[in-house]
């Protein structure tokens, strides 16, 4: 009999199990390895080239999330299916985290075996690059962060290049894009990844209390401040603070920040004396920070040292090449959780996705797939896909359309492209700002 090239090793504490799964293998020419304990796993996986990793989760000793962690470090381009009597959301969340491709659930059929199989064989082909070998920079995960675009590449370099240090980052880009991840990211890649992460949106806290909140405050310093308090600040002491839509902190919020770059400490509201503290900055905005500076109500000193490495998260559609890999993550994560099951998707409406500007980003994408797992039996169609989705596309290809609606589309997408920027928009159309806003009216 001819093998197949692909290597399976099969991981139960079960002999059973491990017999009647290598004897399904058998039939259909994969050639198998058996392993009862992780021990044995391990032991396998340093002498063999292995394709397939289909591991048991509950196991005596050593569990298989212990397996399928120690598989992501050592051995990142091998896809790992697992397989569980009792399933949990838990268990499905821990496995996304750790990069699983698949899932199946006690007892299954021999048929949701096999599709199971070639979905995670598949699914690991198109994420690896040609050559098995890992590498960071082709790989196209990188901590949560998911893409196989330039754009991304380029900032998975930068977060490499900062993530050990404490210099202060800001990121910038649209809604929606993953600067929240990003910032993540640079937490905890890096060395000081087990000190605190603490995110605040500054746009979700009240103005008069901001202050308080970031920075503490003193007994006394207001009515209500009966005793002393630590802020953000100060909880996140040896790690890292992301403060999130920073455009929205007030100018009174602004000059402590800046006392806190320059000096290296901070001073709680209502107190005279400052304490230090040890804390990375990493500031996150999608709006003009240049046109609140021209207004004043941007600090240009405090711009300056918060840029001092910038990052910037391109949209979506600059970066197609990243919706793939992207739905793929996503149709896993939520057919996981919804279906105990992974969803496929029909190539015509992966065609529509990969076609699509996503003014939403990746937040878009992922809440039109959780919708269409949600909507779909076994694989998403275009009936599965949201109707403003559908009739974008019909106006995209060949539908002939009045020269009105053609300037307006086009208007917006000269806005999109200078992020919302009306003068520079006025600029590129030849046109007064004024005419753009009656024409968008109409
Ligand atoms: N490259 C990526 N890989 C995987 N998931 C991503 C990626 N980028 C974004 N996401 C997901 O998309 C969603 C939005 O990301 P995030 O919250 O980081 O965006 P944001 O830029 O902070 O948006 P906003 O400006 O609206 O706050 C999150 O659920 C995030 O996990
Ligand atoms: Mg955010």
């Amino acid at each position: 009999m001819q093998l197949r090239k692909e290597n399976i090793l099969i991981v139960d504490d079960d002999i059973n199990i491990l017999e009647l799964l290598q004897r399904h293998l058998q039939s259909w020419d994969y050639h198998s390895f058996k392993a009862v304990s992780v021990k044995e796993a391990v032991a396998i996986l340093r002498d063999t080239k292995i394709d397939l990793l289909i591991t048991d989760l509950r196991m005596p000793e050593i569990d298989g999330f212990e397996l399928i962690k120690f598989v992501s470090e050592h051995y990142p381009g091998l896809p790992k299916l697992m397989v569980t009597g009792y399933p949990s959301v838990q268990d499905s969340l821990t496995a996304i985290k750790s990069g699983v491709v698949g899932y199946l659930t006690k007892p299954f059929t021999k048929a949701e075996l096999k599709s199971a199989i070639a979905a995670s064989l598949a699914a690991s082909e198109k994420e690896i690059a040609p050559s098995s070998k890992p590498s960071a920079a082709k790989n196209e995960a990188y901590g949560d962060i998911i893409g196989a675009s330039e754009k991304i590449r380029d900032v998975i370099q930068i977060i490499e290049r900062v993530k050990n240090n404490k210099a202060t980052v800001f990121i910038k880009g649209e809604s929606g894009t993953g600067k929240e991840l990003v910032a993540r990211a640079i937490h905890y890649q890096g060395q000081f990844s087990r000190a605190p992460f603490i995110a605040v949106n500054c746009g979700a806290i009240p103005e008069n209390l901001l202050e308080s909140e970031l920075f503490g405050y003193v007994k006394g310093a207001f009515t209500g401040a009966d005793t002393n308090r630590n802020g953000f600040f100060q909880a996140a002491d040896g790690g890292s603070i992301f403060l999130d839509e920073i455009g929205n902190a007030s100018l009174a919020v602004q000059s402590r920040l800046l006392r806190v770059l320059q000096e290296k400490e901070v001073i709680k509201v209502g107190a005279t004396k400052s304490e230090p503290v040890d804390v990375r900055i990493i500031a996150a905005t999608n709006s003009d920070l240049g046109d609140m500076i021209q207004k004043k109500s941007f600090r240009e000193d405090l711009f300056y040292r918060l840029t001092v490495v910038e990052i910037e998260v391109a949209p979506l559609r600059q970066r197609k090449d990243d919706i793939v890999p992207l739905v793929n993550k996503f149709l896993f994560k939520y057919g996981v959780e919804y279906k105990d099951r992974y969803v496929k998707i029909a190539p015509e409406v992966m065609a529509i996705l990969k076609r699509y500007d996503w003014p939403g980003n990746i937040r878009e994408l992922e809440n039109i797939i959780q919708r269409a797992v949600i909507m779909c039996d076994k694989i998403i169609e275009l009936e599965h896909l949201p109707d403003h989705l559908k009739y974008k596309l019909k106006l995209s290809s060949d539908v002939l359309l009045p020269l009105k609606d053609i300037e307006r589309q086009y208007i917006e997408k000269v806005l999109r492209a200078t992020g919302n920027n009306k003068t520079k928009a006025a600029e590129i159309l030849q046109i007064d700002r004024k005419t753009i806003r009656q024409k968008l009216a109409e």
